[in-house]
């Protein structure tokens, strides 16, 4: 009997470890963090609950109610809050103002809304020394508001590839925009605030993300990950930059800076050789073309830009 019992409960413990736990988000454990939850469909929501979560069971943190109003349960009643929701009707944020230790894991944010059905976000709270984001990021992309924007992604490597996954890295928090599983040729988008375009084939070599009408907060680091089924991967980042509508203030200085540092360089060497000609008026050689090269070395600045591999 007691045999049966020690095998039931590794049976059990092995089960909670298998059943692995999906996620939207990953949020660094900070004294105040908040657990972005923004819901854009316009559906209409009729209900909404914050819960705790594990393999095993939900804790209910908050529920709100567009017709009743909120209620914080305990014990997090003074140590969480959501935004009013007069003021941001898609909002469901959670707010922590004195997080520990003990707030690591998961929680869902679960809207009921009508006509759709339920809509779930699950984010996962990690303690801040297993929150990485070793990312230098190998390309550099600028656009403008309103523009559509592509980024794509091609392994290296010639392994087939199983799984495909894209993420938008901020320092407090990673968001899963779309996992693609190739195998099934199926994707996964997540409930990252914006729409994300993107494709998801079995014999897919490259992979994009498209995202229609940027605008400035779309800036930032993004991640596209390969996986093979024999455990390689393969990672890029790149930093995309839209600029605030009018051009960057600190470009225009920089290039206005550049351009009269040049003319004034320009006119020192016309005036030596000028002098130099007014001295010698039949030169020989050519002192010209090696003042010519020094104007031209104080250019690379603007071409300092890292190599891409696309
Ligand atoms: C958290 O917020 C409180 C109140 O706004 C502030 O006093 C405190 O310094 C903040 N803590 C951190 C670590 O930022
Ligand atoms: C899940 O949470 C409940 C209540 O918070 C707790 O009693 C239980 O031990 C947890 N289970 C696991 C596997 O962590
Ligand atoms: C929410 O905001 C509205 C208007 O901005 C205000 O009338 C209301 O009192 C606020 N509710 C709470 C709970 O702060
Ligand atoms: C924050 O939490 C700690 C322990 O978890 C507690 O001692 C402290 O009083 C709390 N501070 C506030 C402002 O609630
Ligand atoms: C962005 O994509 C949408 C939908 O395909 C299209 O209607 C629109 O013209 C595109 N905008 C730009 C700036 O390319
Ligand atoms: C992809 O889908 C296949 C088939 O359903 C499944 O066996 C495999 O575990 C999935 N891969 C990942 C990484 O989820």
């Amino acid at each position: 009997m007691d045999y049966l019992t020690f095998f039931l409960a590794i049976l059990h413990v092995y089960r909670a470890l298998c059943e692995e736990m999906f996620w939207d988000t990953t949020v660094k454990l900070a004294e105040n963090m908040s657990l972005q939850c923004i819901y854009s469909s316009l559906d209409t929501l009729t209900q909404m609950e914050w819960f705790k979560i594990n393999t095993t069971s939900r804790e209910l943190i908050a529920i709100f109610s567009p017709i009743y109003g909120g209620v914080v349960k305990q014990p997090y009643t003074y140590r969480v809050y959501l935004l009013n929701s007069t003021a941001a009707p898609n909002d469901m944020t959670l707010y922590f103002h004195n997080a520990s230790e003990a707030d690591i894991g998961f929680y869902s944010c679960f809207l009921h809304t009508f006509p759709h059905g339920h809509w779930e976000k699950v984010i996962q709270v990690v303690a801040s020394d297993s929150f990485e984001i070793a990312a230098p990021s190998n390309r550099h992309i600028v656009s403008e508001p309103g523009k559509n924007v592509t980024l794509t992604c091609q392994p290296a490597g010639k392994w087939p590839v199983q799984q495909v996954t894209w993420e938008k890295i901020q320092p407090h928090q990673i968001d899963i925009l779309t996992i693609c599983n190739l195998s099934q040729g199926k994707s996964y988008a997540s409930k990252y605030q914006r729409e994300i375009w993107s494709s998801c084939s079995q014999d897919m070599r490259s992979t994009f993300i498209i995202m229609p009408h940027v605008t400035a907060s779309d800036s930032g680091l993004y991640r596209c990950c390969f996986k093979a089924s024999t455990g390689d991967s393969e990672t890029f980042v790149m930093r995309l930059t839209v600029t605030n509508g009018k051009t960057d203030n600190q470009y225009i200085l920089f290039v206005a800076g550049g351009a009269v540092l040049l003319l004034l360089l320009v006119i020192l060497i016309t005036t030596i050789i000028a002098g130099n000609n007014y001295r010698n008026p039949n030169p020989t050689n050519q002192s010209s073309d090696g003042a010519t090269e020094d104007v031209y070395v104080n250019y690379p600045a603007f071409s300092h830009r890292p190599k891409t591999r696309i």
